[in-house]
């Protein structure tokens, strides 16, 4: 599997937002990482399905939406039309996940489920396992982004990579949280995919993203 980057939206200058997604269209293999939070599930509040239609008029690269909210279930129906790539959702938010998941890749061509860092993966079963296509695993408690990351995730990670591996399954593992050139080759080597990083990439002090996320690379 190669490795992609998810540069996330939350750390832009929400004021450059077009030149700041031109930007990011020079590199390859990027998700866009998009943090819809309903201040509700989190202290949070971010963006919703207007500012994301604009997103995806300037963007080139797969549309990566992280559900922080209660109801993930309303927000499959209201982000229908925006053309996101893929739909993650929280664990910890739902009880009938069966439903839900059917009911987002009837309208999305992926599903994810994000586990937040107390919650272990022992609540992921099989069966639902083998049906979706990313575990997002949070390596800082969702809401913010800048947070320090929590090194508790790579034995998360290695768990999961395990099962994944000893059960031939293909989904991708996603981390999400204090993630920089620091960390990312342990993250990597104990099974990671897809890294999401914030606040290191859009720091960068001439806007040389692409800088960035090769060093993460
Ligand atoms: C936090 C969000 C993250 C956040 C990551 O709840 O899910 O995607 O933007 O930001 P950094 O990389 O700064 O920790
Ligand atoms: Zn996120």
């Amino acid at each position: 599997m190669s490795i992609i980057i998810s540069p996330s939206l939350l750390s832009v200058d929400f004021l450059d937002l077009k030149t700041e997604l031109e930007r990011l269209n020079s590199s390859d293999d990027l998700w866009l990482h998009l943090d819809v939070m309903d201040g509700h599930f989190v202290p949070n509040l971010t963006f919703g399905e207007p500012v994301l239609n604009k997103v995806k008029s300037v963007s080139k690269h797969k549309l990566d939406a992280h559900f922080m909210v209660t109801n993930p279930e309303f927000y499959v129906d209201n982000f229908k039309k925006v053309g996101l790539h893929n739909f993650t959702y929280h664990w910890e938010a739902v009880t009938n996940h069966e439903k839900l998941i059917a009911k987002i890749k009837a309208s999305y061509p992926s599903v994810g489920i994000s586990l937040k860092p107390k919650t272990p993966v022992s609540v992921l079963p099989l069966s639902i396992l083998s049906t979706i296509d990313v575990i997002l695993m949070m390596s800082v408690e969702p809401g913010f982004g800048g947070q320090k990351f929590m090194p508790e995730v790579i034995d998360k990670l290695i768990e999961l990579d395990k099962i994944r591996h000893e059960n031939k399954l293909t989904f991708q593992i996603q981390v999400d949280g204090g993630i920089s050139d620091e960390n990312a080759g342990y993250l990597i080597q104990a099974g990671a995919n897809n890294l999401v990083a914030g606040s290191y990439i859009f720091s960068e002090p001439n806007k040389d993203y692409a800088k960035r996320i090769n060093k993460i690379r």
